[in-house]
């Protein structure tokens, strides 16, 4: 292994306790405290475990967490009623609505049903158009994340070639226009870039975020390039009992030839709750209209 490991863990808590001496400003300053309110539909155990873990760090940060578990079984107008209410509920300075919903439940219509101000996924059509448009608007929490860990362990990124394999709503995509803002020459590759080994090699950074365990191979990667590997994957271990996470970047491989890498577990997951939390104090502030702290 010859590549830094960039290490998510470390960044995700300092982050967390900037955002918790934040929180407490504003607390002093415009007695106001954030509340995060997640909403689990059904019982999938990975979302379970990835709610119960925001609620006990939104707690740490010093705000308020409101969850909302409901059964498989309730209907599109019932969500929506109690999103109704969550919006105007002026304790609760963002929503978030776990995905994947069942398949009974428009997830589109959910997402369009949230205040814009409260979306503190960043999905909301409104948002969206923000942050494309460079207008402000909130940026998703994975590729908030990812940028910052990239910033920390690259420095200075204007005009670097940053290559985004996937084009999912969530990452790929607004990834891509993040790393345009912040002026790289940007590719997004996916399922249909012919020869995307050889677009992959052109990349100075190149972020992995197609959820297909070790796609990214040694090979692909630039020699000294920074890699951010988004993805969870859940596999079976070679020894064929219990599974294994791995992410989409072949990473023995990989840490050979990159200049840096993010590990799965322990890169950019971390980051994606503390961006969470990082979303709902800057909602509240704008909700107060209280100048927001720099975090990052
Ligand atoms: N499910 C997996 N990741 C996410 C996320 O970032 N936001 C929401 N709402 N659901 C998810």
């Amino acid at each position: 292994m010859t590549a830094i490991l960039i290490d998510g863990k470390g960044a995700s808590q300092k982050l967390r306790e900037e955002i918790a001496t934040a929180v407490a400003r504003l607390k002093l300053e415009h007695a106001v405290t954030p509340g995060l309110a997640v909403v689990l539909v059904g019982e999938d155990p990975a979302s379970q475990i990835y709610v119960k873990n925001k609620a006990r760090q939104t707690l740490e940060a010093g705000m308020a967490s409101f969850e909302h578990r409901l059964a498989e079984t309730i209907t599109e107008s019932e969500l929506l009623s109690l999103i109704a209410k969550l919006n105007a509920d002026p304790n609760v300075h963002g929503i978030l609505v776990q995905l994947p919903l069942p398949a009974h439940i428009d997830e589109k219509a959910v997402i369009e049903s949230i205040a814009p101000g409260k979306d503190v996924d960043g999905f909301h059509p409104e948002n969206v158009g923000r942050v494309v448009a460079g207008e402000g608007g909130v940026v998703p929490c994975t590729p908030l994340g990812s940028l910052i860990l990239i910033k920390q362990a690259v420095g200075d990124i204007a005009g670097k070639n940053a290559v985004v394999i996937g084009r999912s709503n969530i990452v790929g995509k607004p990834m891509a226009q993040l790393l345009l803002a912040h002026h790289c020459t940007v590719t997004i590759a996916h399922s249909r870039t012919p020869e995307i080994a050889s677009v992959a090699r052109t990349a100075d950074i190149l972020v992995a975020a197609v959820g297909r365990p070790e796609m990214v191979k040694g090979d692909w990667i630039k020699p000294g390039a920074c890699v951010i590997d988004v993805g969870i994957n859940r596999v079976a271990k070679e020894s064929g009992e219990g599974y294994k996470v791995v992410g989409d970047v072949a990473f023995s491989e990989a840490s050979e030839v990159a200049g840096c890498i993010t590990p799965v577990p322990g890169g950019v997951g971390p980051m994606t709750i503390a961006c969470l939390l990082a979303n709902t104090y800057l909602a509240t502030c704008r909700s107060v209209g209280a100048p927001p702290m720099e975090i990052f």
